[in-house]
């Protein structure tokens, strides 16, 4: 890990220099339209995510079964991830040097990985535990802290 962080000035440096780079960065209109993939990206996983988080908690669509409430949000978190993985890929590609010094950058990153992972173990086990239960409302919880704690990070990210 040591080294990694060694090497990454000569990585920035090499990156921002390189024609792909220079387009993302000069080009006007590139980079508020990937910053509005990522926005619509986010408002996707905070729409599906709070959905089906307030569902395990009991808190609302009580109609739906856990199982369904699963079915119903979490494709739209799996489909809105891959886009703000690659609308932030670009963002980075545009000025790398803005994120990857930034700690808050990779404590979004370790936190999006945890969440992610978070919602996918809850939408498997409910195929085994469909009534739900306590260790799933301390999850989803979890889950729900975590996917705030992302966002709060990617906007301060701006002002680290
Ligand atoms: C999956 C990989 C992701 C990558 C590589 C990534 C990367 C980035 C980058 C580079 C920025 C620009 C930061 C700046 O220069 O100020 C950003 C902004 C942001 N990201 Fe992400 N992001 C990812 C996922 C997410 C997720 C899952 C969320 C929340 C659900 C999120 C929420 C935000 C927010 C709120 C901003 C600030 C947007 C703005 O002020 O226009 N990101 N992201």
């Amino acid at each position: 890990m040591g080294s990694v962080l060694q090497s990454m000035p000569a990585f920035i440096n090499w990156l921002q220099q390189t024609p792909f780079s220079l387009t993302v960065a000069t080009v006007i209109w590139i980079v508020p339209l990937v910053q509005t993939v990522h926005i619509l990206g986010i408002a996707l996983v905070m729409g599906s995510i709070v959905l089906f988080d307030l569902r395990l908690l009991n808190a609302g669509m009580r109609s739906l079964s856990l199982a369904a409430a699963g079915q119903r949000f979490l494709p739209w978190l799996w489909f809105a991830l891959p886009l703000l993985l690659l609308s932030g890929l670009l963002l980075i590609i545009g000025e790398p040097e803005r994120s990857l010094t930034n700690p808050l950058f990779y404590a979004k990153m370790i936190m999006v990985l945890t969440a992610a992972l978070i919602s996918w173990c809850l939408q498997r086990a409910l195929r085994k535990r469909p009534a739900g239960g306590l260790v799933f409302r301390f999850f989803a919880l979890v889950s729900l802290a975590l996917w705030v704690a992302i966002v709060f990070a990617g906007r301060w990210i701006a002002y680290v």
